[in-house]
């Protein structure tokens, strides 16, 4: 059983009061889907909108049950305490988190309600997978009202350095909830070690060292005693369905429309693309500013390039997800405005959702794929990429501070911060020899396509409850 703030498909009301499920958005449910699928399990969440509870149902294998949420809750609990006060808090205070008492009580009602629909559809002696930032207090709460259960907890952002955790005013009561699962992971060893010294310094637990079956052993991976119970920590960096992206796209259509997306785009000598949620995080931004200055100080030719950015909408209520979609609007059109002309605007925006397999060809027809946030746990993004470009020309330009930037060590590697740096990697990735370019994609590739989303899972089940867990996958 998953539990997950959003189902994996999203409620969407037209204006004509028709109600159609879409594929819901972000990196967790393209990891969890594909694995889910393969496990005929099952899947607890909100469907997306306020005030819907739909009866359970089966979509795409997995039995769906849902969590209904007020528009109060959404704006308190979702908005509020998710994405207003831990969303920023947790990726290095790129803006200033925002502490509200209400946000909080919402957060601790909201997380209540998750753990008792979960408890509610999970069966005797069941395994139950929580997810994310949003319901850190689900495990406590669920292991109080089923005890039987085997608990697994997955954090899928970073977990900050323990100076900006402790800023939180609920720092105890969080790790206290976290603390409720058997396993608790992590993308990366740095969260496990901010994990491991607050369990020890807030809750006041006793740690130690030890082999939970994480893959680099050790340094990846500790334990919490809390009482008589063992709260296994570790790191598993998650990944995608890298097998069958590469394969699909290696198919005639993905390759016949990734050449079709080129002439559409006035086929240019050099295709740049941006891929992400429309985060503050992301570093949208930043890669916008390197392509203005690298256009105007004569370093890139406008006639030669083009960028596509593809956002999807998201979290659109909330104050800076607002202001940050103006100011990258803005920059779009001051690019397009300075060195566009008619019939060739040097940025392509596209702010929606596009299906899967048109984001394969267009990762297929890209020369250069950006991915530079400020802070990311992982991005996925970057590793489906790598998976699709299976001819092995494309260049990876990656941020130092994604969680993919510590598998992905052949990209080509820039600090967000340093906007010249950014340039100047640009730069190279585009000069590069091709048989250099060709050397780094294809060490990355051998890296995606040997760490699948599959053996992600397999690494956590099976740390949490054994082999006869994982081999259900
Ligand atoms: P996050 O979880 O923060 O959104 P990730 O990069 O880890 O970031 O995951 C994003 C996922 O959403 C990827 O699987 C990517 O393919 C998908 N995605 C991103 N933008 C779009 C888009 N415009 N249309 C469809 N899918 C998208
Ligand atoms: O891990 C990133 C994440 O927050 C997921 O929890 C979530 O599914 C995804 O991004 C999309 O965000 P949201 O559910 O707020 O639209």
């Amino acid at each position: 059983m998953v539990v997950a703030n959003r189902l994996p498909v999203d409620l969407e009301r037209k204006a004509d009061g028709t109600e159609v499920w879409k594929r819901s958005p972000g990196g967790l449910v393209t990891a969890l889907e594909s694995v889910l699928q393969a496990s005929s399990g099952a899947w607890v969440g909100w469907p997306g909108v306020a005030d819907a509870h739909p009866d359970s149902f089966v979509a795409g294998g997995i039995e769906l049950h849902s969590v209904p949420l007020s528009a109060e809750e959404i704006e308190l609990y979702y908005e509020g305490f998710s994405n207003g006060t831990l969303w920023p808090l947790f990726h290095d205070v790129v803006v200033q988190p925002e502490y509200h008492r209400h946000w909080w009580a919402a957060y601790v009602e909201v997380n209540r309600r998750f753990a008792e629909a979960a408890a509610a559809a999970t069966a005797e002696d069941g395994i139950v997978w929580v997810q994310d930032y949003q319901l850190l207090l689900v495990p406590k709460m669920l292991r109080q009202i089923r005890p039987d259960l085997t608990i697994g907890f997955f954090q899928h952002i970073p977990f900050p350095p323990v100076e900006l955790f402790m800023q939180l005013p609920w720092r105890t009561e969080i790790i206290d909830g976290m603390l409720g699962a058997d396993l608790v992971g992590f993308h990366l060893p740095g969260g496990v070690e901010n994990f491991l010294y607050l369990s020890s310094r807030l809750a006041g637990y006793e740690t130690s060292r030890r082999n939970i079956g994480t893959p680099r052993r050790r340094s990846r991976s500790g334990v919490v005693h809390v009482g008589f119970r063992e709260v296994k920590v570790g790191a598993f960096p998650i990944s995608i369905a890298s097998g069958s992206i590469s394969e699909r796209s290696r198919g005639r259509e993905v390759r016949q429309r990734a050449r079709e997306i080129r002439r559409e785009l006035g086929s240019p000598k050099l295709l740049m693309l941006g891929v992400d949620r429309l985060d503050y995080t992301k570093g949208i931004d930043v890669r916008l500013r390197a392509l203005e200055e690298l256009i105007s100080e004569g370093r890139i030719d406008p006639g030669d390039v083009s960028f596509v950015q593809i956002a999807t909408p998201s979290r659109e209520r909330v104050e800076q997800y607002r202001t940050m979609r103006v100011s990258i609007e803005h920059g779009v059109s001051r690019i397009n405005g300075m060195f566009g002309t008619i019939g060739h605007p040097i940025v392509t925006y596209l702010h929606r959702p596009i299906p899967q397999s048109e984001l394969l060809a267009f990762y297929a027809a890209a020369d250069i794929m950006l991915v530079t946030p400020i802070r990311d746990g992982m991005n996925l993004v970057a590793k489906e990429y790598v998976a699709a470009s299976t001819d092995g020309k494309g260049a990876l330009v990656l941020s130092e501070f994604t969680g993919a930037a510590a598998e992905l060590r052949q990209a080509y590697k820039c600090n967000p911060h340093d906007l010249d740096g950014v340039k100047d990697v640009i730069e190279l990735a585009v000069d590069d020899e091709p048989e250099k370019r060709r050397r780094r994609m294809s060490a990355m590739r051998r890296q995606v396509l040997t760490h699948d989303v599959t053996r992600w899972a397999r690494l956590f089940l099976t740390a949490l409850g054994g082999d006869e867990l994982a081999d259900k996958l």
